[in-house]
């Protein structure tokens, strides 16, 4: 039998919120989702909708309902995805939010803690990296408990690339970014792979033609959410399924390795900066942070990204 949680509480039902909500329904792992918003209508919304779809899936018995703060109490994992998102003819980056989403992340945090220092909090909102270091610095919460998505969004996009580069499936790529998910994240090209064929190897191996520019493949990936805002309004589709790979990975104590944000203790030398490195994800959180081989460039690109970050952290006046 699957096993199940008890209780996940979703904070925000804007378009992110609700499409976490409806790929946790399809996930049917969870007994209990409990949706909060300051818009009250918007949430019960979501919420009915969403129930009226568990008469065709498996997760016919979860509860799926509108809550507040008290909710966090005895929750197992708490999705953040509270504050406005980017909007098209914004400024394609993130750090546009964050005057805004800071303030939002503190208000959250502070009404959480005063229910809870047990769940798991996935931080979704964005400037994905910055909210994720005020979250885990002012409060004073369990580290391993709290992480942002990161550069998972971005690492499934790389991989979708990769695999249409390389036609293979898309499971089968073993590549990350990492650093920021935002204009600095970056490849360790070195590291990437296909079931263990280093990816310039396999190009070899199977006469792979296609003009392959590095440059421009890191390039689309840090436009492509700014595109599809554009295009659709927002994004929405591969971010909930991200957020539902680590409720599944969590719940399951799958111990996978994923590249989420999480406050550097130390790794590659650095300290007191949020960013993504693959993590081993258990039932309790982050249980380890990987530290892959970086070559030159990727010292280089990942000293980019720390500087910028820092540099923001350092205006906060946390
Ligand atoms: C994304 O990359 C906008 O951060 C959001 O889809």
């Amino acid at each position: 039998m699957q096993p199940k949680i008890g209780k996940l509480v979703l904070i925000g039902a804007g378009n992110v919120g609700s499409a976490v909500l409806n790929s946790l329904m399809q996930l049917n792992v969870v007994n209990e989702i409990v949706v909060i918003d300051y818009n009250k209508d918007k949430a019960l919304g979501e919420v009915l909708d969403a129930s009226h779809t568990t008469a065709f899936v498996y997760s016919s018995n979860v509860v799926v309902r509108v809550g507040d703060y008290s909710d966090c109490a005895d929750a197992q994992i708490i999705i953040m995805t509270a504050g406005p998102s980017i909007k098209p003819g914004d400024k394609r980056d993130r750090m546009v939010l964050l005057d805004k989403n800071v303030t939002v992340m503190c208000e959250t945090m502070e009404k959480i803690t005063s229910y809870t220092r047990e769940a798991i909090i996935i931080n979704v909102s964005n400037p994905l990296d910055i909210l994720t270091y005020v979250a885990q610095t002012k409060f004073d919460y369990p580290k391993e408990k709290l992480f942002g998505t990161g550069t998972l969004l971005d690492t499934a996009r790389f991989n979708r690339m990769i695999a249409d580069i390389c036609h293979v499936d898309a499971k089968n790529v073993t590549g990350f970014v990492l650093g920021e998910h935002g204009t600095t994240s970056f490849v360790p090209w070195n590291t990437v792979n296909i079931v263990g064929v280093p990816f310039e190897e396999f190009k070899t191996q199977f006469s792979l033609t296609e003009n392959i520019n590095k440059e421009k493949i890191l390039n689309d990936i840090k436009e492509a959410g700014m595109d599809i805002l554009q295009l659709k309004g927002y994004t929405s589709s591969g971010i909930a399924l991200s957020v539902c790979r680590l409720v599944d990975a969590i719940i399951h104590n799958e111990h996978c390795v994923l590249p989420v944000s999480i406050l550097l203790n130390g790794q590659y030398g650095i300290h007191d900066v949020s960013l993504s490195l693959p993590c081993v994800i258990t039932s309790g959180g982050i249980e380890r942070v990987l530290e892959l081989p970086l070559d030159e460039n990727g010292k280089k690109d990942l000293q980019i990204c720390v500087d910028k970050l820092k540099n923001i952290i350092k205006d906060l006046n946390l």
